[in-house]
């Protein structure tokens, strides 16, 4: 139901509400929690590393004393950081219940502190945590601006930032090009169409990132590390993965067949290069 509000919004060209995004997205976590991580563990960096493992080590270097992991999922990058800073406090915070149950599984005798909150309303004291980190959350926050003040406010002076992003890449992949084409189907049905609805556009860019973070508070510059994750993947995987991405896996049966018969199709060689371009934005306090 909250799913088909947002749904017959983007679909019919109408921009969503805050609360149909909200809603969304917590719907779509209440039925696929985990989605993100069991799609993202299996992508690497050049050197080896996943992207939760590219955060964790940014984070673990400022030897922080406490953490907080926004919009945490189910808990891959707390886990992370729990191997390379054992000593750590650990928190997280998630809208998705189901999601927050998979993290405790996964945390179970870290003590980590793991509750259902918003990035809008944190409810943490000022100057709280000496680490704030967050695995591909704030693209998808409408006002976050609001959600960067909140940051700013529960990270300690001298304190780290660290947050990905998705990128747009340089140059077409196969992933971005199959994206293309899917968005392409949608709107022969669809030619209203609203193909990006979530999240402020200004993540996107260097400068818009840098702008949002001053008006939030920080006055230091943010560093960027622009990388990539593959992995050379099958049909069955390549569809796990793109019915697990919003939009795509909330259309109705008869377009989501539609979507399949092209994934499948295109990972026809069974070795599809699945490659995520993405951005570790850091900032101090
Ligand atoms: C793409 S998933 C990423 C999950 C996890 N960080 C990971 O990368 O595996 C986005 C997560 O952010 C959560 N989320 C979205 N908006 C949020 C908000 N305003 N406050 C807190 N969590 C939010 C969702 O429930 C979901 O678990």
């Amino acid at each position: 139901m909250h799913e088909k509000s947002f749904m017959d919004a983007i679909l019919h060209g109408v921009p969503p509400t805050n609360e149909q995004i909200a809603a969304y997205l917590h719907a779509f976590h209440h039925r696929n929690p985990g989605v993100t991580s069991t799609v993202m563990r299996a992508l690497r960096t050049s050197d080896g590393r996943t992207s939760y493992e590219m955060v964790a080590d940014r984070i673990a270097a400022t030897e922080m004393a406490a953490v907080l992991d926004i919009g945490c999922g189910d808990g891959e990058l707390l886990a992370a950081i729990r191997t390379r800073a054992p000593q750590a406090a650990l928190s997280g915070v998630d809208l998705s219940e189901e999601e927050l149950a998979l993290a405790k599984a996964r945390l179970a005798g870290s003590e980590a502190d793991l509750r259902v909150a918003s990035a809008f309303a944190l409810p943490y004291a000022d100057a709280a945590f000496g680490a704030v980190a967050a695995h591909l959350v704030f693209m998808l926050i409408p006002q976050v601006e609001t959600a960067l003040r909140e940051v700013y406010r529960v990270l300690a002076p001298g304190g780290t930032f660290a947050f990905l992003l998705p990128r747009r890449p340089k140059q077409p992949t196969t992933l971005t090009e199959l994206l293309a084409t899917l968005s392409r189907k949608i709107a022969i049905r669809y030619p209203e169409f609203l193909p990006f609805a979530i999240g402020d556009r200004a993540l996107f860019e260097r400068f818009g990132i840098a702008d949002l973070l001053g008006r939030a508070g920080f006055s230091a510059l943010p560093t960027f590390d622009d990388f990539e994750v593959r992995a050379a993947v099958d049909g069955a995987w390549l569809w796990k993965a793109i019915s697990g991405r919003y939009v795509l896996g909330s259309l109705d049966d008869e377009l989501t067949a539609e979507l399949h018969a092209i994934v499948i199709a295109a990972a026809a060689n069974g070795a599809f290069d699945y490659r995520e371009s993405l951005r570790l934005v850091s900032i101090v306090r």
